[in-house]
């Protein structure tokens, strides 16, 4: 089945908005755009070169950022999108339309696997607009989900109606998304985590003890060997985990400014954990689930501990213990 006929049955059923419809076509078609701009531009221009800009949180932007950014917000103008909180931009972009809905992007997540031709990917969340808050709780989305552009362009979402996250991917011969077969459920017992390990001299005690049961294998606490995997672009490590099940850390550590971890709440964590409790997994934040926590700000970060619901269950626990 076709993206388009799905999210009409969905209208007809009258579970979704045609406002948020309209808006996930539109999302559609920019990643169709930038799936494009991927596999052609890429052979002119180098898309991992710095523009020699930074966005809000001080990193540095590559040009497949900006025109990745670029042609979603032109892909959005004509929708009933009030407004558009980018990773790319200090402040919501004001779109004109005297819309309902605000959709948060991270225009491309992974940025710094662009130049080695590794899976990159947008996120994207929709909510009712906001008057004062910059954005409200995960847990009030209209709708989440993320595309990945990797050897593959794929999408998953979510409409608040669903019961679960609907798989898609691009058929590149007639620029269509179609569905994949099969409910997308995170499995509660898995044997493989995905966390950047370089940091672990700096990791608080919860995530020290965890690691070092996972690490000690079948004789551990867990009883269990593990295997690790992973990628370094949050979309990439979570599309695994909506295939066959997994865990994925990026937790805070004691680094200057790591004290939330790195990834920010608005427009990676919340959307992420949207699909991973609608897929039957558990995102949290040490001791909260990540969906309860009411936005203070457009960046800020936020630990993100997700996936099998055992153990995550294990993770807060210790989280709970240390406190
Ligand atoms: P972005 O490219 O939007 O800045 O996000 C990158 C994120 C995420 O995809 C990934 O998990 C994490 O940054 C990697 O950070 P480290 O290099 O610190 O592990
Ligand atoms: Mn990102
Ligand atoms: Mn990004």
């Amino acid at each position: 089945m076709q993206l388009q006929e799905y999210i009409n049955r969905r209208l007809a059923d009258g579970r979704i908005a045609s406002d948020v419809a309209t808006i996930i076509n539109h999302l559609a078609d920019a990643a169709i755009a930038i799936t494009q701009t991927i596999r052609v531009s890429g052979i002119e221009k180098d898309l991992g070169a710095e523009t020699g800009a930074a966005n809000a949180d001080g990193d540095e932007q590559k040009a497949l950022d900006v025109m990745a950014e670029e042609i979603i917000i032109t892909h959005l103008k004509n929708t009933a999108t009030s407004h558009i909180l980018s990773e790319e931009q200090d402040a919501p972009i004001a779109t004109g339309q005297d819309g309902k809905v605000m959709v948060a992007i991270d225009p491309l997540d992974g940025s710094s696997n662009i130049a080695v031709n590794v899976t990159v990917g947008t996120i994207f969340s929709l909510m009712p607009r906001q008057d004062a808050p910059v954005a409200c709780a995960g847990r009030d989305q209209l709708a989440a989900g993320f595309f990945t552009y990797g050897p593959q362009t794929t999408l998953i979402f979510a409409f608040a109606s669903d019961t679960a996250p609907q798989c898609f991917i691009l058929d590149e011969r007639h620029n269509q998304f179609i569905a994949m077969g099969g409910a997308v459920e995170i499995p509660p017992e898995t044997k493989e985590y995905a966390i950047n390990a370089a940091y672990s001299e700096h990791w608080f005690a919860p995530v020290r003890e965890w690691m070092g049961h996972v690490l000690a294998g079948h004789d551990g606490a867990y009883g269990k060997p593990y295997r690790m995997r992973w990628v370094g672009s949050m979309v990439a490590d979570a599309w695994r985990i909506f295939q066959r099940g997994g865990v994925f850390l990026y937790p805070g550590d004691n680094r200057k400014g790591y004290a939330d971890g790195r990834l920010r709440l608005v427009y990676e964590a919340n959307p992420i954990s949207f699909l991973v409790e609608k897929a039957g997994g558990m995102a949290i934040n040490g001791c909260e689930d990540i969906l309860d926590l009411q936005p203070q700000s457009l960046h800020q970060r936020t630990p993100v501990i997700l996936g099998a619901k055992q153990e995550i269950t294990r993770l807060k626990a210790l989280h709970y213990q240390y406190r």
